[in-house]
């Protein structure tokens, strides 16, 4: 279950209601599907899709998105150092980031305007849809990370990072979630 953080208020929230209020009243999508579906690591992606096809299929057509596939990030992941990397800078994209993670967990970081930064962790159960134009940084970790997460897109090529070169992210590469 998620976990909202804003770090320079020292404010750490739980309360999954009042994390979708926080995040709603911002213009950021935020729910939670029903993920009790264990996957082998083998699972492929077809077998993933199709478990949460029953909430995959009215969310995309209410809101026009045309492509969902999945993506598995985990220990073995190779150069993953650079896959971090990529999504660690604060960027924006040309469309909305939605993802719903089916199992492992990340941390989604946002500054907006006129507001301290915060960031939501991710967690089994958590979709989250990043609007286009979001400033906004990813981590899975720098240990151990494991992300199963199933990304959904009107159009792929709208989800290039677009770098804002602030250098914001490492103010809070020190955070550590409560938990
Ligand atoms: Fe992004």
């Amino acid at each position: 279950m998620a976990i909202l953080s804003i770090p320079d208020l020292n404010k750490t929230i739980h309360d999954v209601s009042e994390i979708r209020h926080f995040l709603n009243t911002r213009g950021i999508f935020f729910d939670q599907w029903q993920a009790d579906v264990v996957f082998e690591d083998s699972a492929n992606q077809e077998e993933i899709l199709k478990a949460y096809e029953s909430s995959l299929t009215p969310f995309m057509n209410s809101g026009g998105y045309q492509t969902a596939d999945v993506i598995t990030i985990n220990k073995l992941t190779e150069n993953y150092e650079a896959i971090r990397n990529k999504f660690l800078a604060e960027h924006t994209h040309s469309e909305d980031e939605i993802r719903f993670f089916v199992d492992g967990e990340g941390l989604f970081w946002f500054n907006l305007e006129n507001e301290p930064v915060f960031n939501l962790l991710c967690e089994k159960g958590d979709l989250i849809s990043v609007p286009e134009g979001t400033k906004h940084w990813f981590d899975a970790g720098e240990t151990n990370p494991f992300v199963k997460a199933i990304r959904i897109f009107i159009d792929m090529s709208g989800w290039i990072p677009d770098y804002t070169g602030s250098g914001l992210e490492g103010r809070f590469a020190e955070f550590r979630v409560e938990r």
